[in-house]
């Protein structure tokens, strides 16, 4: 997350994450699924500028007409909860510019409420530590607590118990997002928990290690067939990429993005341009060529 000051007020900029692993270890008591994943932030950015609003209002504006700004929104929940919880009296006009695709299995509305934490807890000067923000960061979704501790992270619990990684080098990656998006709440719902489930060690190793190769042949997602069940564009796209040989393939989250795990730019910028070059008409597929934060 990158934070500067632009005139009197802040302008962040929070990135999009893929998991490399994801594993469902149990359905817990209040609905919720006990997981275990690791996930990385990547080069695809959505900013946020925060000004002070004297009349303590909440406003949020953003450059995507399809994304309801209101109460609903994430950022909105997530600036309601910092001004409640710290009984801070003045608001904040936010705009939002998206570059995330939504329902994408990118966490793109996690990464904002996160943002929005962060941006206000020091344009707002209320002081909130790493902790607390965490503590308000889980409250508001299962993968929020994640942005506050990119790059990469080992994650337990509903999401949201971060326990930061280093890569053992930077991956590159290109992501493929359907047209179609899904709901993380609908493929949760279609899960059936396994009774032996995967430890993602091996992953986990070579993903500290850098180790391209071994990482690829480790990518897991449990929610994969699920989504593939109820968005047949994820097994096609998937088959597409794997195709083009990179070092391997996933869904990314709850889907619908996948993505290819690639060796280098060189190897990245060749797989994009051609799943580019295969059109499928209106609403086709987004590309994008990314690299893991540092
Ligand atoms: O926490 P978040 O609001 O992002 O989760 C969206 C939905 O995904 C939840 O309502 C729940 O149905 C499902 N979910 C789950 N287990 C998790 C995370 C999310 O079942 N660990």
């Amino acid at each position: 997350m990158l934070i500067r000051r632009q005139g009197a007020g802040l302008l962040v900029r929070t990135p999009a994450k893929v998991n490399l692993f994801l594993e469902t270890l149990a359905r817990r008591q209040d609905g919720y699924h006990e997981l275990a994943t690791l996930m990385v932030a990547v080069s695809l950015y959505d900013s946020l500028e925060f000004r002070d609003d004297p009349s303590g209002a909440i406003g949020l504006s953003c450059d995507s007409p399809s994304l309801p700004t209101g109460a609903d929104n994430l950022v909105v929940k997530a600036a309601e909860l910092l001004k409640r919880q710290t009984g801070h009296r003045t608001g904040a006009a936010i705009v939002l510019r998206k570059r995330i695709p939504a329902a994408a299995g990118l966490a793109g509305g996690s990464s904002d409420a996160a943002a929005t934490l962060v941006g206000l807890n020091r344009l707002w000067r209320c002081g909130l530590n790493g902790a607390e923000l965490g503590e308000l960061a889980g409250r508001l979704g299962s993968d929020v607590a994640f942005f506050l501790a990119t790059p990469a992270a080992w994650c337990t619990g509903r999401g949201e118990i971060v326990e930061p990684l280093r890569l053992g080098r930077p991956l590159d990656v290109v992501l493929a997002c359907p047209a179609i998006g899904l709901s993380t709440a609908e493929v949760f719902r279609n899960l059936i928990v396994p009774s032996a489930p995967q430890d993602g060690v091996a992953l986990r190793r070579s993903a500290e290690a850098g180790e391209v190769e071994e990482i690829g042949r480790h990518l897991f997602n449990r929610l994969q067939p699920v989504a593939e069940r109820l968005c047949p564009a994820v097994a096609g796209l998937c088959g597409r990429l794997a195709g083009q040989g990179p070092a391997g393939c996933l869904m990314s989250g709850s889907g619908s993005t996948v993505f290819a795990l690639c060796r280098c730019r060189g190897e990245a910028r060749r797989v994009a341009r051609e799943l580019a070059a295969v059109r499928e008409g209106p609403g086709s597929t987004r590309v994008y060529i990314v690299r893991s934060c540092s």
